[in-house]
């Protein structure tokens, strides 16, 4: 295991050169690993598993539209693809993808077939940390790891696709067989993660379930509404607010963080804009900080997870959602969001706005060519003004 300098630590980190995927392979070559679920990270991991080579089988509840795409994805009914029970049954290593409600409502079936020396396998630590809550407790006598990709089962399966790797992170609850620290790392190779850092379940769930709520969804989502109604209230146009707002981030900013850092991103802005932003960063850690205190308060006493069990276990819980996120995304905001990407210069390189509606995957499809130029071009002003890394 390599020790890397991350900041101002030293951590403990997989990486695929010291456990290449031949190892995993053979340390894995008498297991049945049982994927249940084929929501967002069941398809994602275990077609990564299967194309490397495991042996994979899936569990799905029958006669819905996620087991018609499993079969779609190549499972074959009664040979790999299987209702969630029977797949328990078979598998040596459950994979527990279901939703994380899903996991508590489906607990009692699936725990009769966790017999000795099985592994059980979640990515995410929810079900455990908060077992009081949701009653997953497991027998004593099984290995219970964790590997969490962060990022969706959409991401880790394009990622694979072009030869690359989402990092993950992996827990070990209870070692049971000796096996589990084996197990884990060469599940997490398996499904594909580009290097494998260590936690625990319970540091796994609360970092989520921060991040989560904050930057990487609700706090960026609260602070674009809060930037475009201040904007608007003062006479700027939607698509003025818009650019200024999100366009600028997602297209142009925030790919050269992830390129090169957030200093590196300053440094290629404008004097202006440097100055402003360092200058104000200061005022905005200072007035979010307590609602981060207040955010993290409400994880980890558990309340955010039983707000998750009580509202995601109702049976209306799916119509509820999409009234939310359709409410959401009729807000000026996001209207005008939907009209400044229709004018986004198409593959073609012209500068015309699309013609044809394409659907929301084909369109993603679609402007991946160009943000590739983009990231081109916006490389060559690193050689200049970054020259000092
Ligand atoms: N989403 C991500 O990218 C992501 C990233 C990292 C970790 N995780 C973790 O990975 C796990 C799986 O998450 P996910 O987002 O892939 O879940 P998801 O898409 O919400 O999973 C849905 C799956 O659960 C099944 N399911 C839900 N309720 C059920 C019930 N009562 N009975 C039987 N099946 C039920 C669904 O079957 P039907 O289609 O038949 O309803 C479907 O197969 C979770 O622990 C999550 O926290 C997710």
């Amino acid at each position: 295991m390599a020790q890397i300098q991350f900041g101002d630590e030293k951590e403990n980190v997989v990486t695929r050169g010291e456990w290449p995927l031949k190892k995993a392979k053979a340390a894995l070559k008498s297991e049945t690993i049982a994927i249940l679920g084929y929501g967002v990270q069941g398809p994602g991991q275990a077609l990564n598993l299967r194309d490397n080579g495991f042996k994979v089988i899936v569990g799905q509840r029958k006669g819905t539209k996620t087991w018609d795409k499993a079969v779609e994805d190549g499972w074959v009914p009664g040979k790999t693809l299987f209702d969630i029970e029977e797949a328990a049954k078979r598998g040596t290593i459950i994979q527990y993808l279901l939703s994380d409600a899903g996991q508590i409502a489906l607990w009692p079936t699936i725990k009769p077939h966790l017999t000795k020396g099985k592994c059980l396998y979640f990515s995410h630590g929810f079900a455990i940390t908060f077992k009081e809550d949701t009653g997953v407790i497991p027998p004593k006598d099984i290995d219970v790891v964790l590997v969490a990709p962060k990022g969706s089962g959409t991401s880790l399966r394009r990622l694979f696709l072009q030869g690359k790797g989402l990092n993950s992170s992996y827990a070990i609850f209870q070692d049971a067989t000796g096996r589990a620290k084996e197990r884990v790392i060469s599940l997490g190779i398996g499904v594909g993660s580009g290097y494998l850092f260590e936690t625990d379940f319970r540091k796994e769930v609360l970092s989520d379930l921060t991040g989560e709520r904050g930057v990487l969804m609700g706090a960026i989502a609260g602070i674009f509404e809060a930037q475009f109604k201040c904007l608007r209230k003062h006479g700027h146009s939607p698509s003025e607010a818009f650019n200024e707002t999100v366009e600028e981030l997602t297209q142009s900013l925030m790919p050269l963080v992830a390129e090169n850092g957030m200093d590196w991103m300053y440094a290629n802005c404008s004097t202006t804009a440097q100055r402003g932003a360092l200058d104000w960063r200061h005022k905005f850690r200072e007035a979010v900080a307590p609602v981060y205190e207040e955010l993290y308060k409400s994880v980890e006493s558990g309340n955010e997870a039983r707000i998750v069990i009580t509202t995601c276990s109702r049976p209306d819980y799916r119509e509820r959602l999409e009234k939310e996120l359709a409410a959401l995304g009729n807000e000026e905001i996001w209207r005008a969001g939907k009209a400044v990407r229709a004018l986004r210069p198409v593959a073609s390189g012209k500068d015309a706005p699309a013609k044809k509606k394409a659907s929301k995957k084909k369109a993603s499809a679609k402007r991946a060519a160009p943000a590739k130029r983009k990231a081109a071009k916006r490389a060559a002003p690193r050689k200049k003004r970054g020259s000092r890394r």
